[in-house]
């Protein structure tokens, strides 16, 4: 008998099909990517698709090919509602499906086709589908890496567009802070990595933090600012590749990114916050241990402040002592 795993396996996929066929059919789908410049080519690589405005379109057709309701439930493709009566998940929705780094499609992301909300539904977390152990667009980008770089990027759209202009080695973070797993696979396929983040993004200072996880598997890691308060889909198509390849070259390590950051916090006119802004870099330096990186940054650090290079090597081996 073939176990549980493997038929998610075959439900997703026959979902994907569903879902890919359904959009060669619907005309909203179609003139929703056609609007954003999405070509039947990317269509086809990406495997998109349309969730048809229905209730049990995909259940019906999933029950047809002889999978049960409590199979789609564990697929996370179906919901229960309080009558205790199935329905579909994804409706109405332009649909992008997850695939694994081997291919195998694990869930599945629909974006409204208007302004309504939630702009996303994502699969739930499923046997197969583990949010933190994944990344978008890894199956393609594994295959398309040239000197070990990875672009990591927040949303499906980013991706799409980035490989629509040929740069290959983007992949998304499934709209979760990233984790321990994912940078574990991310260093299995390269060391350097570019955050290219929305320049939107809300509680970006948290978001970084959560990058030291990278740093932690090993990784460099440089931070992309994209201009004018766009995504990256919307600045590569406003602006073409050159202007992105730009962005990348301009990159800051993630080090030098946060205390830049640190200086936009601080009158660094005033005693009080030449002060502040060495603890808070000191904060970061901790973090690293290479001490040329480290002597590199104190340098930086006393000529923005005047503080002394010696009273910085203090602060921050004080610091670490008391971490310890
Ligand atoms: P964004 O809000 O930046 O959306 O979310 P986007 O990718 O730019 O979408 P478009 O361009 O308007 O289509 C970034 C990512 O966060 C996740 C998705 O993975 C999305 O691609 N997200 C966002 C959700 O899971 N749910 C949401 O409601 C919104
Ligand atoms: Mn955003
Ligand atoms: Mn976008
Ligand atoms: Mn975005
Ligand atoms: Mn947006």
């Amino acid at each position: 008998a073939i176990s549980l795993k493997e038929k998610l396996y075959e439900i997703n996929k026959a979902a994907a099909r569903f879902f890919y066929v359904n959009l060669s059919k619907s005309k909203d789908g179609l003139e929703y990517f056609k609007n954003r410049g999405i070509t039947a080519d990317i269509i086809k690589r990406f495997g998109l698709g349309y969730s048809i405005n229905s209730f049990n379109g995909l259940m019906n057709h999933l029950n047809s090919l002889g999978f049960n309701n409590e199979l789609l439930e564990r697929a996370g493709l179906i919901l229960k509602s309080e009558k205790s009566s199935y329905y579909d998940r994804f409706r109405n929705r332009v649909m992008f499906p997850v695939l694994d780094v081997k291919g195998k499609v694990i869930g599945f992301g629909g974006r409204v086709l208007d302004d309504s909300k939630p702009k996303y539904l994502n699969s739930p977390e499923t046997l197969i589908f583990n949010k933190g152990f994944n990344l978008y667009g890894l199956n393609i980008a594994s295959k398309n890496i040239k000197d070990r770089k990875i672009l990591i990027v927040e949303g499906y759209m980013d991706v799409i567009a980035l490989h629509q202009y040929g740069i290959l080695n983007a992949v998304a973070s499934l709209g979760t802070a990233l984790t321990q797993n994912q940078a574990k696979l991310l260093k299995r396929h390269a060391d350097d990595i570019y955050i290219c983040y929305d320049s939107d993004t809300a509680g970006q200072a948290a978001t970084l933090r959560g990058l030291d996880i990278l740093t932690d598997a090993g990784c460099n890691v440089f931070i992309l600012s994209i201009p004018m308060g766009k995504d990256p889909d919307e600045y590569i198509r406003a602006q073409g590749k050159e202007a992105f390849e730009k962005v990348i070259e301009d990159a800051l390590p993630l080090t030098e990114y946060k205390i830049m950051k640190n200086s936009d916090k601080f009158d660094l006119s005033l005693t009080e916050g030449k002060i502040a802004f060495a603890k808070a870099c000191a904060q970061e330096l901790i973090l690293i241990n290479d001490p040329v990186i480290v002597d590199a940054y104190i340098g930086k650090i006393s000529s923005k402040t005047g503080i002394a290079v010696s009273a910085l090597y203090n602060e921050v081996s004080n610091l670490k002592s008391s971490k310890t």
